[in-house]
């Protein structure tokens, strides 16, 4: 690591504005935070003068609780919207929003929305620090960031990798930042999935296409699976989740059969549609680690994200 290296990112909108430095620098700080976690009572007072707001206009399972659990873990005074029950529905304005929470004396909002482009408009609302937890189809770099992390856990590197990334290409966020962070990095990778599931512009990204699973998971040190996004279909890519299966799952045969590929899913799974349910609980998918690793990452950005105050 350069010695003249300072990390200067108020926001995290996505991994786009991310050097190679900065993301290397999320994975190391994330590492001590790793080991924070596995301690008895895994809690440091890093954020304790800090009100985070969740604000989360879309469902979320996995990125709302580990960005809230790596908020209390560090200190923070927390304080979670949910749209569904707020006065969105009453028709106020996302600005408008976004400008009353801040008045309550808020630092940081982690935003969740299905428009891409609502963490960058947040921070032309408010002051405080804005960290995309994922914006319709464009980013979400928490996600890619801790699948980045669980790579080099396993393989000690990222540099040099084979990552396959199987399913619906043209839907994901997750593979967006994935491609811009583990490009970064210096992975190699290759999309597979249906021709539909594909954008036409895809090896502009620098990536390989590939429609053939077998040859894919043949060639791959990781394996990522990703759900068929059917809420942003506006009509079926495939004739059925069954064909889809059968043609792009990932099944108990492919682990025999190809004994060196990782298996990775960001969650949530549809077992039975891109893996089998006995793969996603097999002892090569990582799937859990992933989520495990997600506190340490949040905690990370969060920590960083706020000025790297000490810890
Ligand atoms: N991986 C992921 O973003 O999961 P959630 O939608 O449950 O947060």
């Amino acid at each position: 690591m350069n010695t003249e290296y300072q990390f200067q990112h108020k926001h995290l909108l996505g991994l786009a504005d991310y050097s190679t430095a900065d993301i290397q620098h999320v994975l190391d700080q994330a590492l001590h935070f790793r080991e924070i976690l596995d301690r008895p009572v895994p809690k440091i007072p890093t954020l304790r003068d800090k009100t985070i707001v969740n604000l989360f206009y879309e469902n979320s399972t996995r990125t709302r609780i580990s960005f809230e659990l790596a908020q209390r873990r560090m200190g923070a005074d927390v304080v979670n919207f949910a749209a569904s029950n707020s006065s969105a529905k009453k028709g106020e304005s996302l600005r408008d929003t976004i400008q009353n929470i801040e008045s309550m004396k808020i630092d940081m909002v982690v935003v969740r929305h299905q428009s891409p482009g609502v963490p960058h408009y947040l921070t032309r609302c408010v002051d405080a620090h804005i960290i995309n937890a994922g914006d319709g189809a464009h980013e979400h770099p928490t996600q890619a960031l801790l699948d980045m992390f669980t790579m080099r856990q396993y393989y000690g590197r990222i540099q040099g990798l084979k990552v396959a990334i199987i399913g619906d290409i043209r839907h994901s966020r997750v593979v967006r930042s994935n491609i811009i962070g583990l490009k970064k990095m210096g992975a190699e990778i290759t999309v597979c999935g249906p021709k539909t599931m594909i954008p036409l512009t895809a090896k502009e990204l620098g990536v390989e296409v590939s429609y053939n699973l077998e040859e894919t998971l043949a060639w791959a040190d990781v394996a990522m699976a990703l759900r068929i996004q059917l809420e942003r279909m506006e009509h079926s890519l495939f004739p059925s989740l069954r064909e889809y299966h059968d043609q792009f799952g990932i099944k108990r045969e492919h682990l025999d059969k190809y004994p060196n590929f990782m298996i990775m899913h960001p969650g949530p799974i549809n077992r039975g549609v891109e893996m089998e349910g006995d793969v996603a609980d097999s002892e090569r998918a990582v799937i859990l680690d992933q989520v495990t690793n997600g506190v340490a990452v949040r905690m990370a950005v969060l920590y960083l994200v706020a000025g790297g105050l000490r810890v």
